[in-house]
Parts: structure tokens; sequence; C-alpha cells
């Protein structure tokens, strides 16, 4: 479904000169590569998480896989086809959604820029009128249709938005940041909707989000940009597994000790009477628990996964040793 290979994106970026004419008239450029021979590909049906730093390439590689902008080098197939010659067909069954974008006309109800969606994809009537109502069930948003954009929270905006952006049933999906801003609330709705959305329609999606929250609950597999590199293309699971060697230990005190005897077990991670949170590693856990045993009066005892914010820091870390 999408295949790519060696994919490279050189930005010329304008270097201001203090001297305004000079400036002006003999602008001066050096090259920013956004993307340095990237490879990977995606089969049908597939939800793969796509993440990385602030500028690593993520919206660079969306925009060149949706026709939006021109590789430097490298080969790009996506559907069959060629993106950037952006023919009928292919744009036909693609949808780009950006959380910070909004595609929607401001002044007027969404139901307008529905309408109108209808007309650019030329969407059958009975076909239009099922997505909008499996599309609203889902979102459960129906009574937001006739209400001006402008009036509606960033989390109902959202769901107009994907509404909209669905509506001519794409088989390939890139989300750029869906979730960004929205409360966890309306995060976790989104998210939920890209779950059943997906499992019905059967589209292909890539999604980016900096929740890695979104990416774990969502994907099976993960790949990982940065510098405009690919640097992990794997499943989910393996990275939580390979670097997830990390255990939080959180003890509930009944009565209050010394520091002696908290640093006992080891030194506190966090520590907050009656919470002391060790961060301990997977191996030595029994350890560990032998040891709040025998020095800590406690309450309560719980072991948690790090989360996978954590996870990924540590795979960066690790990385850098390489
Ligand atoms: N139009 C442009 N002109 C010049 N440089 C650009 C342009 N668009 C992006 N860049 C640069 O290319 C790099 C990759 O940008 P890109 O937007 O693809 O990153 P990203 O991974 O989506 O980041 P973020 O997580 O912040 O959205 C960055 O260094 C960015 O500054
Ligand atoms: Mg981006």
């Amino acid at each position: 479904m999408i295949s790519v290979k060696n994919l490279t994106k050189i930005y010329q970026v304008h270097i201001r000169q203090a001297n305004l004419l000079k400036d002006i008239f003999f602008r001066t450029y050096k090259d920013k590569a956004a993307l340095q021979n990237a490879s990977f590909s995606i089969g049908e049906n597939e939800l793969v998480g796509f993440i990385g730093p602030n500028g690593a390439g993520k919206t660079t590689t969306l925009k060149i896989l949706a026709g939006i902008l021109y590789p430097t080098s490298g080969t790009v197939s996506v559907l069959g086809t060629v993106p950037f010659e952006k023919n009928h067909a292919f744009l036909q069954q693609i949808a780009f959604i950006m959380g910070q974008r909004n595609q929607l006309i401001w002044d007027l109800p969404a139901s307008d820029t529905f309408a109108l969606q209808k007309e650019i994809y030329s969407i059958k009537d009975h076909m239009y009128k099922k997505q909008v109502e499996m599309l609203g069930g889902l979102l459960k948003c129906d009574h937001l249709f006739d209400k001006p954009v402008k009036t509606l929270s960033m989390g109902e905006r959202m769901k107009m938005e994907l509404i909209s952006g669905l509506l001519h049933k794409p088989r390939l999906i890139f989300f750029d940041e869906p979730t960004i801003g929205l409360d966890i609330f309306s995060q976790e709705i989104i998210r939920n909707f890209i779950k059943s959305y997906q499992s019905e329609s059967r589209a292909t999606i890539i999604l980016t989000s900096h929740y890695l929250e979104d990416v774990k609950q969502l994907a099976k597999r993960l790949i990982i940009i940065d510098k405009g590199s690919i640097v992990y293309d794997g499943s989910m699971n393996n990275i939580i597994e390979q670097y997830s060697k990390i255990k939080l230990l959180t003890v509930v005190l009944d009565k209050t000790v010394n520091q002696m005897e908290i640093r006992a077990v080891a030194p506190p991670f966090k520590y907050k009477y009656p919470k002391v949170v060790y961060k301990v590693k997977k191996e030595e856990l029994p350890e560990k628990m032998k040891l709040v045993v025998k020095y800590l009066p406690f309450s309560d005892l719980t072991v948690e996964d790090a989360s996978i914010e954590e996870i990924i820091k540590q795979f960066f870390k690790e990385k850098t040793w390489e």
C-alpha cells in the first residue's frame, strides 16, 4: 500500500542578513535536511504509530505520502501511484487530518462543510447520509452539526473535523496529531473513535502524536524517526518489553519512619508522606520488595510499569550510546 525508499527532503531555508536591502535583493539560503534516506513500507489495514521529537520529519513524511510535497530524492509509491502526481483516483482514497489546522468553515455550521465535501468528492446521497449517521453516532455529536463552528469547543471541533475528513470513506488516512491541545477526556474520545473506526472501515492509518498513550493504545507497529532518519521500525510490544526495564514500586507507609529506613531499600525516586516511590530495575524487584518488608511499616504496596514516555526516553538514551 505504501512503499518508501531512500526518501530525502531538503528544504531551502532563508538566512536573514542584518542589512535589510541585501536581505531582500541578495537572499541567501542554506539547506535543511528534513528527511534523510528514510525507507519503510506499510501494508493494507495496518495502523502504524509514527513518533519522534519536534522537527524530526513526521509531518514532512506525511505530506510527501499525501502528495502535498515533492521529495528531493528517493522513491515513493502510495496506493499504486506516485502521490505528487495527484491523480483523481488517488485523492479520492486518502484523507489528511491535522489536529492543529482547521479545515472547517469557521462562521458556518459543520453541516455546510460536510455538504461541500459531498460535492468535492461526488459522494452519492445515500452514501453521504449513511456516513454522516455512522460517524455522528460513533462520536455522539449529531446535535452539534448545525451550530456555527466558531461556537464549538476544541474537542467538538475536532469531532467535526474527523467527520468532514472521513465522509468520502478514504482507504488511507494520515492523522497528524489529532489529539493535540485536547483535554484528557476528549483525547480518549478521539482515540476510541479511531480504534472503532479502523476496525469497522479496515482503513490503513498512519498516526502521529506527542501523546504517546495514543500511539500505545492504537498501534501494534511503531516507526520512530529522529533527525530525518528512521531509528526504529517494529512492534510496539517489542520496544516496550526491551526498554521497560524500570518498574515503579510505590509503598504507602502506615506510620512515619526516618530517612535511614527509607534509604535502606534504595534512594527514593519520590517521597511525600505517606507515599514513597522507588524506581527499580526489573531484575532487582524481588530483592527490593524483601527490603521493604524488612524495614518499612506499610499499608499498601504497588508495582507499576514505567510509562510509555519513560520507555521512549530510555530508547533515545540507549540509542546515543550505540
Ligand atoms: N516549509 C519549510 N521550510 C523550511 N524548513 C521546514 C519547513 N517545514 C519543515 N521544516 C523543517 O524540517 C524539519 C522537519 O519538520 P516537520 O514539520 O516534518 O517535523 P515534525 O516531526 O512534524 O515536528 P513536530 O513534532 O514539531 O510536528 C524541521 O527542522 C522543520 O523546521
Ligand atoms: Mg509535525
